[in-house]
């Protein structure tokens, strides 16, 4: 694991997006896992006019979100078909058809976390993977208790999440208790991962999840088992880190990191 501190949430934000780019750039049709939330907007929004002013190139890219969910159609405002379409999918030349996330409305959801399995696998399995961290530890909507192993599936939001996006819905109460995600174990097949986290709320958990003991309690911490993640992160998520002045050594000496491909 790589982390990496930028000293405010701008430049922790365009630092990820350029990680995506260069990746989009050596692999036209790279499968890229996408997140939502607060913390993405800002990368989205990077992305989008690097597309503009630079034009980066998603036409030929295959797109899988982490999570949706339960029970909200794409045209929801709520629902994180919705969010993408606003954020990334209609800003870029990215095609539709190439884009994918979970079918909130699914009638049999069993079915539909088997499928999006086999649609990712069919894919060539996500080459780069994107990810926020919730209050709870989740990554995606793994809550504690996750199991490393776990594959995409419905899984029931804890009351740290429920407060945490409440907030997002014009009536907090329409939030949704279950939602599909992408399991752990899904996301650790991701031969490379982009964890990024902003603001001072973040700080403990982010010192959780990369310092401390693994644990499924905190489903971040399986980060620590993967060969090919970075962690990027503004002064304020890193505020709460033991070994920050080592992680700023490296950003400033060793720029390969870059290439940890
Ligand atoms: C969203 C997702 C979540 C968020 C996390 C942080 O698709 O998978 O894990 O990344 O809840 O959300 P924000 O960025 O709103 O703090």
């Amino acid at each position: 694991m790589e982390v990496l501190i930028r000293p405010d949430t701008d430049s922790a934000a365009r630092l990820t997006a350029e990680v995506i780019k260069r990746d989009l750039e050596k692999k036209p049709n790279l499968v890229i896992g996408l997140a939502t939330g607060r913390t993405m907007e800002i990368v989205y929004g990077k992305l989008a006019e690097m597309h503009r002013k630079q034009n980066l190139d998603f036409s030929l890219a295959r797109t899988f979100n982490l999570d949706e969910y339960i029970g909200l159609a794409p045209g929801n405002e709520g629902s994180y078909r919705y969010y993408m379409n606003q954020h990334l999918f209609n800003n870029v030349n990215l095609d539709l058809r190439n884009t994918h996330l979970p079918d909130g409305m699914a009638k049999d959801p069993s079915a539909e976390a088997v499928n999006y399995e086999k649609l990712m696998k069919e894919a060539g399995g996500i080459d780069l993977q994107l990810l926020g961290i919730g209050r709870s530890g989740h990554i995606g909507f793994n809550e504690p208790l996750s199991a490393f192993f776990s594959r995409t599936r419905v899984k029931a939001l804890t009351p740290t999440t429920i407060q945490q996006n409440q907030g997002l819905f014009k009536n907090p109460e329409d939030m949704p208790r279950r939602a599909f995600t992408m399991g752990v174990g899904t996301i650790l097949d991701a031969k490379k991962i982009v964890l990024l986290a902003t603001g001072k709320e973040k700080a403990s958990i982010i010192a959780k999840a990369v310092e401390g003991p693994v644990t499924s309690m905190i489903s971040a911490t399986a980060l620590q088992l993967h060969a090919k993640t970075v962690v990027i992160l503004d002064e304020d998520a890193a505020s709460d880190l033991k070994e920050k002045d080592y992680y700023r050594w490296i950003f400033d000496n060793e720029p390969e990191w870059l290439d940890f491909h």
